[in-house]
């Protein structure tokens, strides 16, 4: 099986991940990883550090000649900004390392800050913002790009765009053809497919920069190219809706998650969201009427796109700080203020497509299976077959 874990602080030497399960043969290039993580690092409303991280990913074992030869691959994503604090989170207590910590006893609301400083019984936060940061999502990045590498060889893409930032959204459906044109931009500004609204959603934090606020909004993740037939709805655990949902809302300040035009459905009738079935006598193949249900129907994948939305909070940090109390003193205090974005919706649309893709992969192999991907080829081949011969 498909799987990964990361490790990593924030300001720590580096981020790193292990990929384990990708059959042998699938080509890697760095150079398509590390456009997915410059493409992570992009967006109006970032703060300082992306000034100071290029993150570069280095794989160190599992992929030789540009191909993965089946065993586990390691990556790592080295942070820029560690130069500046080997004194603060030294590996090795150092003599009078205590002088030099920097320690945040102002827990932030909505961060992790108290809830794990409570938990790991540390009375100083900084361990817990250290691991709790977004910037883990780098390497998730670099181990999406690689399920996306896996995914590409079989026809199959996954791209992102931002539907609304605060109060602005995006009010008709975006083409893939856009989609496409988005992700090969070289300045990206809040990766809305609509210039106009685009613009509007620029206005919304703009006025989070002027009144020290931050801004949230919801991405949108589409996968082209998927076949009928990956997750199942025979169990509980196994149904794709319910794996890309926790995926997704895995994703830092992503607090809600909609498969296909859900929360529109919610609000109708029965009779206006069910997507009709047809058949193309001519193509020998089933049609549907429209995708209110994003390519899923019972956990399966049914052949359209598949469509995923994340809705994020505003980010947790702000310049003009929160109420919040001193772990020391006990006192009310203003909660501590680090360097931080105003809005993130672009990267974290970028990082949705990672987790959507990790997940689809692992459906993918789960189903296809293959220590080679040839194996594998020969079984999709295969199911293809069959589902044409249905
Ligand atoms: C790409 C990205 C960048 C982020 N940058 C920041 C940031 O600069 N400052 C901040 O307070 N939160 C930031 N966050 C969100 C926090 O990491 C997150 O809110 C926090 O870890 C608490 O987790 P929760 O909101 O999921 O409960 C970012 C999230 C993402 C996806």
């Amino acid at each position: 099986m498909l799987r990964f874990e990361t490790a990593g602080e924030s300001h720590g030497e580096c981020l790193v991940a292990t990929l384990v399960g990708l059959p042998a043969g699938v080509p890697i290039s760095l150079d398509r990883i590390n456009r997915e993580l410059w493409r992570r690092q992009q967006g109006y409303g970032r703060g300082g550090r992306m000034k100071i991280e290029a993150d570069c990913a280095e794989i160190v074992a599992g992929v030789r000649h540009s191909h993965t030869i089946g065993s586990p691959v390691a990556i790592l994503v080295r942070n820029k900004d560690w130069e500046n604090w080997t004194e603060v989170l030294p590996v090795e207590n150092l003599p009078g390392g205590n002088d030099r910590r920097k320690p945040v006893t102002r827990p932030r609301p909505g961060h992790a800050d108290l809830a794990g400083a409570i938990k790991y019984n540390f009375h100083d936060a900084r361990y817990i913002l250290e691991r709790a940061s977004a910037r883990e999502t780098a390497v998730r990045v670099a181990v999406g790009a690689m399920a996306k590498a896996l995914l590409g060889e079989f026809g199959i893409q996954v791209l992102s765009h931002v539907v609304a930032v605060g109060p602005v959204s995006l009010a008709r459906c975006a083409e893939w053809e856009e989609l496409v044109a988005l992700s090969r931009k070289d300045n990206v500004l809040l990766g809305c497919v609509d210039g106009a609204v685009e613009e509007r959603m620029k206005e919304a934090v703009d006025e989070a920069y002027r009144t020290g606020d931050t801004v949230g909004g919801v991405f949108e993740v589409v996968a082209r190219g998927l076949p009928p037939g990956l997750g199942s709805h025979a169990t509980w655990d196994a149904r794709l809706d319910g794996r890309l949902a926790q995926a997704i809302v895995s994703i830092q300040a992503v607090k809600g998650v909609e498969i296909g035009a859900a929360a529109e459905g919610a609000a109708s009738f029965g009779s206006k969201v069910q997507d009709t079935i047809h058949y193309d006598r001519g193509e020998s193949r089933f049609t549907r009427g429209a995708n209110r249900a994003g390519g899923l129907e019972g956990g399966i994948t049914n052949g359209q796109d598949l469509v995923v939305r994340g809705l994020l909070k505003p980010i947790s940090t702000l310049r003009r700080p929160l109420e919040s109390v001193d772990f020391v003193t006990r006192e009310p205090a203003l909660a501590a203020y680090e360097r931080s974005d105003v809005c993130v919706v672009p990267a974290a649309g970028v990082v949705g497509e990672a987790m959507a893709a990790i997940v689809l992969a692992q459906a993918f192999l789960e189903k296809f299976g293959g220590d080679s991907l040839a194996e594998t080829r020969r079984n999709y081949a295969g199911y293809l077959q069959q589902v044409k011969d249905f």
